[in-house]
């Protein structure tokens, strides 16, 4: 063979080496690095979930939402200014309490399942200013003061639940006996209401029977409970859809008349928002929950900080799926705010999120109120 021909089948090509060995531009300094937590340091939760931030994936959202909503605790953690105090608004539930309004929304499983506690918990000890959820949201919560929801399975057979008249919510179970339960409980409530629309000319709105449900379950595993409590405003717009819609159903033949008005609930929603120094939005899944905290941030030219929560993507054009970017091209959150989506399902993320944040921080100024004493 000779040599000129051997050298050909030797070299790799030019162009596949310009190909595979491209040069980089340098990456700008302070870029993070990829780098996982080291089991040799023991096990420590606080230590593993800060090292999130610099694992990629999703894990990097989780950490950049903890710095999020850090903004939001840092932004409210400071007195208002006295031209900020809300000496005008004589309604408690919407009155600027914080420099920094939070917006907590969350779909109804949310209350089917143990995430009820760390909302409760948040409630409780007025870490957020205004709620939004879905109809589940509000009665999931309430008919677990009358009776428990149970664990099951993702497989149990529908037809057989049915018969045996247990409903599934993916692996929760509750029986259809807790709503009957809830029958009981709030028709009662639903007759007083009416009274006092007709006798008192009460214009009811759904957060206001949010609150007035709340303040009759008078118990304080109940998120409503502290809502309530606190004049923390819980609003659902579609609060028909659920079990206490059919109890509203079956009211309207039994006893009819309540009118429920959802635009008095929309001003005091939108009010909110505009009044806020700063706005920040914690959302927890999609449909009307997370549009309609957004929208009324609209009213505001955007939220300053947002965090979304939920399992869905853009691909199909949904507002649950869209991104924060999406948001801020319709002026519900602003351009230069620094959003954050975790791409995950919630039960299993909310509670660390949580514990990282709001959690922390007020164990921290607990602790150091004591040490003070
Ligand atoms: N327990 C219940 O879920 C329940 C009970 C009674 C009535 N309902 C009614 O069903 C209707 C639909 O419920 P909805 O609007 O509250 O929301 P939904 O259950 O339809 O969820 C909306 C979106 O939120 C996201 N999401 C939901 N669960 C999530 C999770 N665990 N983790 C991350 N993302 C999640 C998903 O993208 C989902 O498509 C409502 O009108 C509600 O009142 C629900």
């Amino acid at each position: 063979m000779n040599d000129s021909k051997q050298n050909s089948h030797d070299e790799v090509p030019e162009l596949v080496k310009n190909a595979v060995l491209i040069h980089s531009s340098p990456i700008p300094s302070g870029t993070p690095i990829v780098k996982g937590y080291d089991w040799n340091r023991g096990i420590d939760y606080h230590a593993l979930l800060k090292a999130y931030k610099n694992s990629g994936f999703q894990a990097r959202n989780f950490g950049l939402a903890v710095d999020e909503i850090q903004r939001m605790i840092d932004a409210r953690n400071v007195p208002l200014k006295v031209d900020q105090v809300d000496i005008l608004e004589d309604d408690d539930f919407i009155k600027r309490r914080t420099p920094c309004t939070i917006f907590l929304g969350y779909t109804s499983n949310m209350a089917s399942c143990g995430i009820r506690d760390t909302i409760r918990f948040l409630v409780q000890h007025k870490m957020v200013d205004c709620i939004v959820t879905t109809a589940g949201g509000v009665e999931e919560d309430l008919i677990k003061c009358l009776a428990p929801t149970y664990i099951g399975d993702f497989h149990l057979e529908g037809k057989s639940l049915r018969q045996r008249g247990i409903n599934r919510t993916g692996n929760l179970l509750v029986p259809n006996d807790n709503y009957c339960l809830f029958e009981d409980w709030v028709m009662p409530k639903l007759d007083a209401m009416l009274t006092e629309q007709k006798e008192k000319g009460v214009l009811w709105t759904p957060s206001k029977i949010i609150t007035r449900l709340g303040e009759e379950i008078n118990n304080e595993e109940s998120i409503y409970y502290w809502a309530a409590k606190n004049k923390i405003p819980v609003f659902s717009p579609a609060l028909t859809d659920g079990s206490l819609g059919d109890m509203m159903y079956f009211h309207s033949f039994r006893n009819p008349g309540l009118v429920v008005d959802i635009v008095s609930d929309l001003r005091r929603l939108n009010t909110i928002a505009m009044k806020a120094v700063k706005s920040g939005m914690v959302i927890i899944g999609g449909g009307v929950i997370k549009h309609h905290i957004c929208n009324a941030n609209l009213m505001r030219n955007g939220a300053d900080y947002a965090v979304f929560i939920n399992t869905s993507s853009e691909f199909d054009g949904s507002d649950s799926g869209a991104r924060p970017d999406e948001a801020v091209s319709w002026g519900k959150i602003r351009m230069d705010a620094k959003p954050v989506k975790i791409y995950a399902e919630a039960s299993l993320v909310f509670p660390l999120l949580v514990g990282e944040t709001f959690a922390r921080h007020y164990h921290s100024s607990r602790e150091k109120t004591v040490s003070d004493v």
